[in-house]
């Protein structure tokens, strides 16, 4: 079994399995570094991280116009019932939901999550299997030893660290936390979007794990 991994910029992921497509914080229209219209993108089902703009941006348009289901925090779901949208799958950091295409995990973050000035619940991280492959997507997040522990029990294929330093983790913890992981692959994020964030990601050099930076667009085959 095997996805296809579409980097969409900034934190922001689809990954398919041929039959069934997950978007991950697709963070589209105002993202300076994306290629692809929130329109364009055509998903099944939409996971976020939190409620920060640069993640959840577009994602109540997105869900609407694809009738995708949400799998994101309690309060991120209400939010999207608020506008309308119904199709949601609450959870929350410790929780797993059986979904059409694998499962969806919800992880703890060190962050804080609020959209348009509302508290948005827990900042997650989203470990998703999918295709038969386990990716663990970390959000928006500070190095915490857990990392370690998760990393044992679900031994994801691929993690999605972010780098970019200010806000989460920069290359030098990046790195632990890719080796406290142990993925076989890890993909940088949340780097070099805006000025605000660190574009050099040198010292991202975890031992033993490859590391793949994917250029918005771009895609990957992972089996
Ligand atoms: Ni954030
Ligand atoms: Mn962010």
């Amino acid at each position: 079994m095997s996805v296809t991994i579409e980097f969409l910029g900034h934190s922001g992921f689809l990954i398919s399995d041929g039959q069934h497509a997950l978007a991950i914080d697709p963070f589209l229209e105002n993202n300076p570094v994306a290629v692809k219209k929130p329109l364009n993108l055509r998903c099944t089902a939409l996971a976020l991280t939190h409620g920060h703009d640069d993640h959840m941006g577009d994602s109540v348009m997105i869900a609407e116009a694809c009738n995708a289901t949400v799998y994101a925090a309690y309060e991120i779901c209400e939010y999207f019932q608020s506008q309308g949208h119904e199709k949601c799958e609450p959870g929350n950091p410790g929780g797993k939901i059986e979904t059409p295409f694998g499962w969806i995990a919800f992880t703890q973050a060190f962050h804080s999550s609020s959209f348009e000035g509302k508290y948005m619940g827990m900042p997650c991280g989203i470990i998703a299997n999918i295709g038969g492959i386990t990716l663990y997507h970390l959000g928006d997040t500070g190095l915490f030893g857990d990392l370690k522990l998760l990393g044992e029990i679900y031994k994801p294929d691929v993690a999605m660290i972010p780098v970019g330093d200010r806000f989460t983790m920069g290359p030098e913890l990046g790195k632990l936390a890719a080796e406290m992981i142990n993925p076989r692959m890890a993909i940088p994020i949340h780097y070099g979007t805006w000025p605000l964030l660190t574009s050099d990601i040198s010292a991202f050099r975890p031992e033993g794990v490859e590391v793949r930076a994917m250029q918005p667009g771009e895609t990957l085959e992972v089996g």
